[in-house]
C-alpha cells in the first residue's frame, strides 16, 4: 500500500481540517508530519465546531489510529489542552493517539525566543503564530533539540536545564524582557500527559501498517506558499510543508507516495506578513473575508483575501506532483458580480507565468474576468445541483491547472461536500 497525502497549494487554511475529516472514514490512520501548533485545521460536523492544532484530523472517526509523525513540533502546554478539550468528544483519544518518538519539544523558551525575533525585526517581522515553531525547528537542525523520547530519560530535567541555559543568552541579546515561570509549570504538566500516550518509533510503525495493507493519509499543515525553501521565503514557516516533507516527517521511501490531494480555496488568503500579488484592499477584500470568516483559527488575526491566483497554484502542483485537485469555499463566491482569477504576472521583466525568485518583483497580476453565479450552492450535494457558470469555472480551473478536481467543498460542514 501507500501513503496519499493532503496538503495545502496556498498560504495555508485551505480548509485540510475538513477534507481530511471527510476522507477518514476510507482509511486506518491518519497522521501529521509537519508543523506544530501554528496549524488550526477547523472540522465541522452534528453541532460540534473545533480546532485542531497538533492533532490529525481523524481524531473524531471512531476507528482510525492517528499518529503524530516525527517531522512535527509538539508544544506540552497546548498539546495537554487540545487533550482536554476533546476528554467529553474522543473519551477514547489515549488508544486512538501514537506520537513519535523522535518529534521534537518546543520548550516555554523557544515561545519567547520567537516573540523576541519578532519584535527585534519590527516592520520585516514574519508575522509568525508566536508559538515558537522557528526556534523549535532552528534547535532541530542544529542538532541542540530534545525530542519526545527524551522524556523517558532520567536526565530529561538536566538536559532541559541546559537548553534553557543557551536560550537565556540568546535572549539576552535582544534585550527582551519575559517571565519564563509563567510557561514552565504548565509545560512540565504538559510532559507528564505526553507520557500518558503511546510513544512510538512512527517511522517503524507505519511502514509496518503498510506492509499490511493498511491505508494511509498524510495531514500537511500550512501551505506550499509557506514551505521553507519554495515558498515567499522569508515570510514562511520553519519546515518543508510539500509532499517531500511528508517522506522525511514519516520516514516514508518517496516510492511509497500515492495520491497527493492539493487542496486549495476558490481564492485566496494569508495571514501574517509577506508579499500577496492578488491581494484586494477593497471592499471586495472585505467581502470575501467577512463572507468566507477569513479570521485566524490559531491567533485570531484577519487574513488578508484576494482572488485567486492560477501561476502560484501551477507552481504548488508542479512542487507536490498533486493528482488530484479539492477546491473549498466554493460557495463564498455566490454573488459576486465577476470573478476574477490571475492568470500570469506582469514584472519588471515582461509577462510571466512563472512563480518568480521575489514575489516582489510581480508588479501587477494580469487578470481574466468570469462569469459569477447568484446561487447559494451550500445546499449543493452533487455536481448536478451546481449552477451552469459554477460547473464552467470548474472546468475552467481544471484546463488550465492540467489537473481534475475531485471534491469541491460548498460549507464548513462534513456534509457540505461534493464528490466530483
Ligand atoms: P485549515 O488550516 O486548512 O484546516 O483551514 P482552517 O480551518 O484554518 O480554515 C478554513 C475555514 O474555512 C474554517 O473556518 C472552516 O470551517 C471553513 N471551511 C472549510 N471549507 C469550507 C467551505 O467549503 N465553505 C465555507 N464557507 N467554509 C469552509
Ligand atoms: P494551517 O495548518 C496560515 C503563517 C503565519 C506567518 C508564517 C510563519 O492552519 O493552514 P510560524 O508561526 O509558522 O513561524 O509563522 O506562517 N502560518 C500560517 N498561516 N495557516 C497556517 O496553518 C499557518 N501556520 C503558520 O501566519 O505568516
Ligand atoms: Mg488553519
Amino acid at each position: 500500500m501507500k501513503v496519499d497525502v493532503l496538503l495545502g497549494l496556498q498560504w495555508g487554511d485551505e480548509g485540510k481540517g475538513k477534507v481530511v475529516d471527510v476522507l477518514t472514514p476510507r482509511y486506518d490512520i491518519i497522521t501529521r508530519f509537519q508543523g506544530g501548533p501554528n496549524a488550526g485545521h477547523s472540522l465541522e460536523f452534528n453541532e460540534i465546531k473545533h480546532v485542531l492544532h497538533t492533532i490529525p484530523s481523524g481524531i473524531f472517526r471512531p476507528r482510525q489510529i492517528n499518529v503524530i509523525g516525527n517531522g512535527v513540533v509538539i508544544d506540552p502546554i497546548i498539546f495537554k489542552k487540545e487533550i482536554e478539550g476533546l476528554k467529553a468528544l474522543v473519551p477514547d483519544i489515549k488508544e486512538k493517539l501514537y506520537i513519535s518518538k523522535k518529534a521534537h519539544l518546543i520548550l516555554p523558551s523557544h515561545r519567547i525566543l520567537d516573540a523576541a525575533s519578532e519584535q527585534s525585526k519590527g516592520k520585516t517581522k514574519i508575522g509568525s503564530t508566536l508559538k515558537g515553531i522557528g526556534p523549535t525547528y532552528m534547535d532541530k537542525t542544529g542538532r541542540n533539540g530534545l525530542r519526545i523520547g527524551d522524556i523517558l530519560s532520567p536526565n530529561f530535567k538536566e538536559k532541559y536545564a541546559e537548553l534553557v541555559a543557551k536560550h537565556k543568552q540568546l535572549i539576552a541579546i535582544h534585550n527582551f524582557e519575559y517571565r519564563m515561570e509563567d510557561y514552565e509549570k504548565g509545560w512540565f504538566e504538559g510532559i507528564e500527559e505526553l507520557k500518558k500516550f503511546t510513544l512510538v518509533d512512527s517511522e517503524h510503525y507505519i511502514n509496518k501498517q503498510l506492509s499490511q495493507s493498511k491505508k494511509i493519509l498524510a495531514e500537511g499543515a500550512q501551505g506550499t506558499l509557506l514551505d521553507i525553501d519554495f515558498g515567499s521565503y522569508p515570510f514562511v514557516t520553519s519546515s518543508n510543508t510539500i509532499c517531500a516533507g511528508a517522506c522525511t516527517g514519516l520516514g516514508i521511501a518517496p516510492g511509497k507516495i500515492g495520491k497527493v490531494y492539493g487542496i486549495f480555496k476558490a481564492y485566496c488568503t494569508r495571514v501574517g506578513s509577506g508579499p500577496f500579488p492578488t491581494e484586494l484592499s477593497d471592499n471586495i477584500g472585505e467581502e470575501l473575508r467577512n463572507k468566507g470568516h477569513e479570521f485566524g483559527a490559531t491567533t485570531g488575526r484577519p487574513r488578508r483575501c484576494g482572488w485567486l491566483d492560477l501561476p502560484a497554484l501551477k507552481y504548488a502542483i508542479m512542487l507536490n506532483g498533486v493528482t488530484d485537485l479539492i477546491m473549498t469555499k466554493a460557495d463564498i463566491l455566490s454573488g459576486f458580480d465577476k470573478i476574477k482569477v490571475c492568470t500570469a504576472y506582469k514584472t519588471v521583466n515582461g509577462i510571466t507565468e512563472d512563480f518568480p525568485y521575489e514575489l516582489n518583483d510581480v508588479i501587477e497580476p494580469v487578470y481574466e474576468e468570469l462569469p459569477a453565479w447568484n446561487d447559494d450552492l451550500t445546499t449543493a450535494r452533487s455536481l448536478a445541483d451546481l449552477p451552469q457558470t459554477m460547473k464552467d469555472y470548474v472546468r475552467y480551473l481544471e484546463h488550465k491547472l492540467e489537473v481534475p478536481i475531485s471534491i469541491i467543498s460548498v460549507g464548513p460542514n462534513r456534509e457540505q461536500t461534493i464528490e466530483v
